[in-house]
């Protein structure tokens, strides 16, 4: 790890698609000098549907090939499922601090006055050990209940590729959670996907008596710390987009990755 990084050095986010963009946009707003190079793996996309096994393998290798290649001073995995499942290789491969997004039960539950949560995600997050461990620590004394929405993570990217969000879609997700047993108090659910919070507008109009809570400030705040002292380049820098090739998910319009700050995207 070097101790002092040249100003150029810049910040990697990698997810499997475009659901980092939630966390990279709070982070833009607190360090707008930071270089950005963004990751997103459409061949691999959905992470959620994979084996633990095939996550780690992925997110390891592309980080590894990320790392070697553009020299971050910091990587983000921008993304619940690989950080729940691989947080721990990748910062045992990386010679670099290493940031995760694991799902925000911590403040869901400090947020939660009827002690009843829910927890939305991709069906491998869901099921990790990882989550269990934040619920005994954070949430013990609360009803977590979970739901896998992997339809959430395909409506969140045709959202950005101009595509209608069938409201039919939310509804069926929030659905997974509100028709559980115990679910008639439920007051806070944790967006425990890095693609749902895109589509907050949806969830909220669909669910506006339940408060939705994600980590990406948190995370932020937290890249914040960890470059304080760092030098930055003089004045605001574009990003840089890259993807693995997929025949499904093409890259978004360019106007759409300007929106959220890219200047530039080439494939992987
Ligand atoms: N954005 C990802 C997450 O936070 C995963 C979506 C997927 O590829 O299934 O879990």
């Amino acid at each position: 790890m070097r101790a002092s990084p040249d100003p150029e050095d810049p910040i990697l986010f990698l997810d499997s698609g475009l659901g980092g963009f939630s966390v990279l946009e709070p982070t833009r707003k607190l360090l707008p000098h930071a270089p950005i190079i963004y990751a997103a793996d459409f061949e691999g996309i959905p992470y959620g549907e994979k084996s633990e096994i095939e996550v780690a393998t992925r997110v390891c290798a592309l980080l590894g090939m990320l790392a070697e290649r553009f020299c971050p001073r910091l990587a983000v995995i921008a993304c619940n499922t690989a950080s729940t499942i691989a947080l721990s290789h990748v910062r045992g491969v990386l010679n670099l601090p290493v940031v995760g997004t694991v799902p925000a039960i911590k403040p869901a539950a400090e947020n939660s006055r009827s002690r009843v949560i829910g927890v939305l995600g991709t069906a491998a997050t869901i099921r990790q050990p990882y989550v269990d461990r934040l619920v005994t620590e954070f949430a013990a004394d609360c009803a977590v209940l979970r739901h896998a929405a992997p339809e959430l993570v395909a409506a969140a990217e045709a959202k950005l590729r101009g595509g209608f969000v069938d409201p039919a879609i939310i509804k069926a997700a929030l659905g997974g959670l509100m028709g559980q047993v115990g679910a008639e108090n439920l007051d806070t659910v944790v967006l425990a996907c890095t693609h749902f919070p895109l589509l907050i507008d949806e969830l909220a109009t669909a669910t506006p008596h339940v408060r939705f809570i994600d980590g990406s400030a948190g995370i932020a705040r937290r890249i914040v710390a960890l470059t304080t002292g760092q030098p930055w380049p003089d004045v605001p820098q574009g990003g840089m987009f890259l993807y693995t090739h997929s025949d499904h998910y093409p890259p978004p319009q360019n106007a759409v990755l300007a929106g959220f700050g890219f200047t530039a995207r080439a494939t992987l």
